[in-house]
């Protein structure tokens, strides 16, 4: 395979590299990986993470094990169990079923130039999205997003976070809110190191701030990223997404969500179908990160933990793919489930 380089994941001189996202903003840090369990660890304690960066962190080991000689049944089943690593982002499987299709087609040698093209397709995809976006953001804008969606969970620019950057690349003065999004602060922690590096004025926020802020009509409109389309337009994203949506509504702000394709599961016929991943109790009951674990809770309080919630197709502005901007008119007619 080629050296592969993006912000959070690389592919060097044979080698695979994840940058450790719990060590951030504090510490750059890159972790080796060269088997499954390790990845399998790493995606789920989210030291990498991101809908389309763990599907293209698998590719690149599945790759990695194929020129290291693995046999390809061990393959298959190095596939099988990258595909259960965690259960929402679908980009996880579609990768791992592209990854499949070619080693049955045209054998183990063959997965090195399939990794490489998923991994270049994303940083094209990113770009895309980009610009569809950025085309909608008026001078001035007041953007609100939640979670991490940029180069930490690309091997781009990002989904909500690459039309941000490309909005103010075309100097359109705008400003971010950024909702810390409890409980593992991915916008507190990874997207305040993102706006940081591509210099975008921003403020941090509580999430329970948002809805106050629409108040306040500070707020010109919320760009978020996805785990799962449903063919009906209804997605999953981080939790805390749809009481934006919901806040948004009220406050009539423009609620847009961006995704390239391999986010869309046309097999999915709506929201009530996407598998939500539960998590541990300990990310409620404190927090934790580059200083450690906290805890402030009673350590047995009873604790409910999705991290993901589904936000319903009548709530959304546009779908903002790579290929265009949809309309909820053209969702309702369908233009999800031919993707
Ligand atoms: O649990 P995480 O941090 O992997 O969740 C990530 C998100 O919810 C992102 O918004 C989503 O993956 C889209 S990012 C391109």
């Amino acid at each position: 395979m080629k050296d592969l380089i993006s912000t959070s994941l690389k592919y060097q001189q044979g080698q695979l590299w994840v940058l450790d996202q719990h060590q951030l903003p504090d510490q750059e840090r890159w972790l080796e990986c060269t088997s499954v369990e390790a990845m399998v660890d790493m995606i789920r304690k989210l030291q990498i993470r991101g809908a389309p960066l763990i599907g293209i962190g698998a590719s690149l080991l599945l790759a990695h094990l194929a020129e290291r000689g693995e046999s390809p049944t061990a393959l298959e089943q190095a596939a099988a169990t990258l595909r259960e690593a965690r259960p929402t982002a679908v980009n996880l499987m579609n990768c791992m079923d592209r990854m499949l299709a070619t080693l049955r087609e045209q054998g183990a040698l063959a997965l090195g130039a399939c990794a490489e093209r998923i991994f270049d397709e994303d940083v094209q995809l990113c770009l895309n999205m980009a610009r569809q976006g950025a085309a909608l953001i008026e001078p001035g804008t007041r953007i609100l997003t939640h979670c991490n969606t940029g180069s930490l969970a690309t091997a781009g620019v990002g989904t909500a976070i690459g039309v941000i950057g490309e909005a103010h690349r075309q100097g359109k003065g705008i400003h971010v809110y950024v909702d810390e999004t409890r409980p593992l602060l991915q916008g507190g922690r990874l997207t305040c190191w993102e706006m940081r590096q591509l210099q975008v004025p921003y403020t941090l926020i509580c999430d329970s701030m948002a809805a106050m802020l629409m108040a306040q009509g500070k707020v010109d409109c919320i760009l978020v990223g996805s785990d799962r389309i449903a063919a009906n337009g209804d997605f999953a994203n981080k939790v805390g997404t749809y009481s934006l949506a919901v806040n948004a509504r009220y406050h009539q702000v423009p609620f847009y969500v961006v995704a390239p394709y391999t986010t869309v599961d046309p097999q999915c016929p709506d929201g009530s179908q996407i598998p939500i991943e539960q998590r541990s109790a300990a990310e409620v009951q404190g927090v934790s990160g580059s200083f450690g674990q906290v805890r402030w809770s009673p350590e047995d309080a009873p604790v409910y933990n999705p991290a993901f919630d589904v936000t319903p197709a009548s709530l959304v502005t546009g779908w903002i793919l790579d290929t265009a901007v949809l309309s909820p008119e053209q969702v309702k007619a369908g233009a999800l489930s031919h993707l």
